[in-house]
C-alpha cells in the first residue's frame, strides 16, 4: 500500500490556503493511487517543540547524547518520513521564509549519523529519494515579473530536502492571497493549470508520483 504524508504548517489548519492547495495535490495523487494511505501531521498549531539541549549537543559530537527527549521525537518523525511513498508539505510563507513551525520540523528530521552524513565533499544524504511535493501560500507575490519581495522560502527547501536525499522536488503556490478576492481566484486557477500539467505530463509513467521501491 502507499503512503502519502502531509506535513500540515499554517497556523490557520484546514482553512488556510496552502493546506487547501496541498488537498488538491493529494486529491490528484489519491486518483492516481485510490488505496493509498494518507497521514496528516500537523505541525502548525504550534505542537512540535524546538529541538533540546541534548539533541543540540548530538549535533555537534561523534555520538548521540541520549535517545529520548526531541531525539525520540526526532526519530518517530523521521520514521514517519521513511515509511512514506510521497511526501506534501504545505507552507505558508512568514517574514519572507520558511514558518517557524516547518523549521522546526526540519531541526528534527535533518540529523547527523541518522539522515545524513558528512564526507570530505560536503554532506551527503541517507534517505531513499521520493517525491516531495511543497504546496505554497503567500500574501504577496515571491516569483514572476510582479514578485516585489525576496524568496528564502523556495531555496531553503531546494537546499536543506537534498541534504538529506530528498531531491524530487515539486513546488507549486497561490501566490497574492492578500489581494482582492478575484485575484485570488485567478491564483487558485493558476495552481490549478499547474496541477494539471504536472498530473497530465506524468500519466505516461504514473510511478513518477510515488518513491520507487
Ligand atoms: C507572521 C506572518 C508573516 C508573513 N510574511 C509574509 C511575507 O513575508 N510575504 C508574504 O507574501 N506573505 C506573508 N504573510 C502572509 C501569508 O503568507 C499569507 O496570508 C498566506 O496566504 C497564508 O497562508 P495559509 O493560509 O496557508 O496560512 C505573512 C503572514 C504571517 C502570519
Amino acid at each position: 500500500m502507499k503512503r502519502i504524508l502531509h506535513v500540515s504548517c499554517s497556523p490557520r489548519g484546514e482553512v488556510a490556503e496552502s493546506f487547501r492547495l496541498a488537498r488538491r495535490i493529494i486529491e490528484r495523487l489519491q486518483q492516481n493511487e485510490p488505496t493509498a494511505h494518507l497521514t496528516h501531521r500537523v505541525i502548525g498549531d504550534g505542537s512540535l517543540p524546538h529541538i533540546d539541549a541534548d539533541h543540540a549537543q548530538s549535533q555537534a559530537s561523534d555520538s548521540d547524547v541520549s535517545p529520548v527527549g526531541s531525539m525520540a521525537r526526532s526519530e518517530a518523525l523521521i520514521q514517519e518520513l521513511e515509511c512514506a511513498h510521497c511526501i506534501v508539505i504545505s507552507t505558508p510563507m512568514h517574514n519572507l521564509a520558511a514558518p517557524s513551525a516547518l523549521k522546526a520540523w526540519i531541526d528534527h528530521v535533518v540529523r547527523v549519523r541518522r539522515t545524513f552524513t558528512i564526507t570530505r565533499s560536503g554532506k551527503v544524504g541517507l534517505l531513499a529519494d521520493r517525491p516531495v511535493y511543497v504546496a505554497i501560500s503567500s500574501g504577496g507575490r515571491f516569483s514572476g515579473e510582479l514578485a516585489r519581495q525576496p524568496d528564502f522560502l523556495t531555496p531553503y527547501l531546494k537546499a536543506i530536502l537534498p541534504t538529506i536525499g530528498l531531491h524530487d522536488l515539486r513546488f507549486f503556490s497561490v501566490q497574492g492571497t492578500n489581494a482582492a478576492q478575484e485575484y485570488v481566484l485567478q491564483a487558485r486557477e493558476h495552481a490549478e493549470q499547474a496541477l494539471q500539467e504536472h498530473f497530465t505530463d506524468c500519466t505516461a509513467t504514473p510511478c513518477a508520483h510515488w518513491r520507487k521501491d
